[in-house]
């Protein structure tokens, strides 16, 4: 399926990728390839993300996407980026019927008919939903409307990015909304549970963490929970007047000794997330079987355990290399699957590329 990107550099599928996960906290880079059927995962790195104001300026992206290839070791020159969720919006519309072009024109003009806000400036890409068995049951209306996935960016954020990836030397070949990563990832790695149920697909991130429901292989719904990372850590120094440094250290090495405050950011954030479980839920009159893990902060088997405990249904980690064929050096290999969870944002990227 692979849900559609922001920006797409060309049509034409290519056979390397280096796909980049732009985290707020933590880069994520991975070299990708396709051989027929088969997506291969060659290498991966994982980089502190470059700190800045409001908007990363475009000669800093570069410096930054230098030190990625560099690090990386790879020659792929055409890059699959991700945004994170304060540059792109992500919306599931009814809108009446139209070819897609015109869908895109009528939102770059008038999107506040459809989106309630004016956007000005933005471009979009639109992905039709098809209509679920509890709608097509309705009484058609007049007019005929169709679900519409709607993502946005500023044209002037994609333009500099992609300057700022062209300054780098390399090619901009897709930019998408990080959220889609894991989308596009899972279907690959769980392609049972992706087309026969009712799944949340779940990442933690530093400032904030999405949540995205897929039913039957669709993506229903989305939203963003202003908690990550960064809280649990916060809510560590509060409790013990230490630095940012030490409690991150507490945080990943002894979870157990500062349950408590870890326990207080936890469980409101996994009660938001709930929260979206259950609008879901009421509104399509079907439950939601299993939440599937992702993100930094579910490399912790505490955290993960404290979100399901919120939750109220399975909740896991799950592995999104697990269809990929994996020719990673050594070393890399053996820390893969440690890593693996942080990557799932990066491999859907590269995914839609390929
Ligand atoms: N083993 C671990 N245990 C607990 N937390 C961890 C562990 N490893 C990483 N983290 C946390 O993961 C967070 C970074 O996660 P991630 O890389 O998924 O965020 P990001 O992608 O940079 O942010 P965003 O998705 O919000 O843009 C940091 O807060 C870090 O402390
Ligand atoms: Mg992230």
């Amino acid at each position: 399926m692979a849900l559609p990107g922001i920006f797409s550099g060309s049509k034409k599928k290519r056979d390397q990728i280096l796909a980049i996960d732009l985290g707020t906290r933590t880069t994520k880079a991975v070299v990708m390839q396709r051989r027929g059927d088969v997506y291969v995962l060659s290498r991966y790195v994982l980089l502190d993300a470059p700190i800045f104001d409001k908007a990363m300026p475009p000669e800093l992206l570069t410096e930054h996407l230098k030190a990625v290839s560099q690090a990386i070791e790879s020659k792929a020159r055409v890059v699959s980026l991700t945004t994170n969720v304060n540059d792109a919006i992500m919306r599931h519309i009814d809108i009446p019927r139209m070819p897609l072009d015109d869908m895109r024109l009528i939102l770059k003009h008038n999107s506040r008919a459809y989106l309630q806000q004016d956007l000005q400036n933005y471009v979009f890409d639109c992905h039709l939903l098809p209509e679920s068995a509890g709608d097509a049951s309705k009484p058609t209306s007049a007019v005929q409307k169709q679900k519409v996935l709607i993502v946005g960016s500023k044209s002037q954020f994609v333009s500099e990015m992609v300057e700022g990836v062209k300054s780098a030397g390399m090619v901009a070949g897709h930019i998408l909304p990080g959220m889609i990563g894991p989308v596009n990832a899972f279907e690959l790695s769980e392609p049972q549970a992706f087309s026969n149920e009712v799944v949340a697909l779940i990442d933690i991130g530093f400032k904030s963490s999405t949540i995205c429901i897929l039913q039957h292989g669709e993506l229903v719904l989305s939203r963003v929970v202003n908690m990550g990372g960064d809280r649990l850590t916060s809510a560590i120094i509060d409790s013990m007047e230490i630095s940012y440094a030490e409690a991150e250290g507490i945080k990943v090495g002894m979870a157990g000794e500062v349950q408590g405050a870890l326990e207080s950011i936890l469980t409101p954030l996994g009660r938001e997330l709930r929260a979206s479980i259950d609008f879901f839920e009421h509104q399509a009159d079907r439950a939601v079987s299993c939440a599937y893990l992702t993100g930094g902060s579910t490399r912790s088997e505490f955290v993960v355990q404290g979100l399901q405990q919120e939750l109220m249904i399975e909740a896991k980690t799950w592995n999104p290399t697990s269809a990929l064929k994996l020719e990673l050096p050594p070393q890399q290999a053996g820390e893969i699957e440690q890593v693996a969870p942080q990557l799932a944002v990066a491999i859907g990227a590269g995914i839609a590329a390929l």
